[in-house]
């Protein structure tokens, strides 16, 4: 059986550093898949404290403009999560898109960075709801994809560092998701697009994932794992969830 991946992305969650890292405490060894919590960068360090041994620390988000340091007010870039204990970094999430227009150009940049520093990258892409019902999705998907063939020739230890996850833009956080046969057909699309480029690739699935549904996505060979928003700020859906990929 392949690996599976259960990661919890906590977004601007929560308020304190105390609940984060009472949130990170609660959480249980578990060596049955590679677990990640994506704190907010305020609590990283909190958290990294707070962690089980084994539990990856991620971040949502490392500059673009560089990997090291520099004159980039509100920047952090990937020299500094690394140095904190941070593994990996998502890119390209849906709410950094729509919110922060990062476009093709920035996200290459961020991937760049993150292999720079070691960081392991899972980079997010999805279709929005009109795109979804105009049946774009595998377009989108694959111009989304497009900018990893650039990273298809370098180092094979960089491309082993990239993780992709599929989160349908309009099943993040509204309890709705695609049918399982078409999660399925779209991870089978994506890994052939990724095949193309010379990448094997894990691809994980996330929106709306939660303890009720997580087992029949666990079924799948195609189903490399979860990225979980809101159920990952509660501990018992979040465990629920790690031993169904378990
Ligand atoms: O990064 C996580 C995704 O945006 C999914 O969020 O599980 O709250 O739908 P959700």
């Amino acid at each position: 059986m392949s690996q599976k991946y259960v990661i919890g992305n906590w977004k601007l969650n929560p308020a304190t550093v105390s609940d984060a890292a009472a949130l990170a405490t609660s959480l249980p060894a578990n060596d049955g898949c590679t677990v990640g919590v994506v704190p907010s960068l305020v609590h990283l360090s909190a958290v990294k404290s707070a962690l089980a041994d084994g539990i990856l620390l991620g971040v949502q988000d490392i500059a673009y403009k560089t990997a090291e340091t520099g004159a980039f007010t509100g920047d952090v870039s990937a020299c500094q999560v690394a140095d904190i204990g941070a593994t990996f970094t998502l890119v390209g999430h849906s709410e950094r898109r729509q919110y922060h227009g990062e476009s093709d150009e920035i996200l290459s940049a961020k991937i760049a960075n993150a292999f720079t520093h070691g960081l392991s990258v899972i980079y997010c892409i999805g279709e929005t709801k009109d795109e979804y019902e105009r049946g774009e999705t595998f377009g989108v998907l694959k111009n989304q994809l497009a900018i990893l063939k650039a990273f298809a020739n370098q180092a094979d230890a960089d491309i082993a560092k990239l993780i992709i996850a599929y989160e349908p833009v309009w099943a993040i956080g509204t309890g709705l998701t695609p049918t399982f046969d078409e999660i399925e057909k779209t991870h089978h699309f994506i890994k052939d697009e990724l095949t193309a480029f010379g990448m094997t690739t894990p691809i994980l699935y996330g929106g709306s994932v939660n303890d009720k549904n997580a087992p029949n996505f666990a079924k799948s060979d195609v189903i490399d794992g979860a990225l979980v928003g809101g159920a990952s700020l509660k501990t018992d859906s979040f465990t629920a969830i790690i031993h169904a990929f378990s």
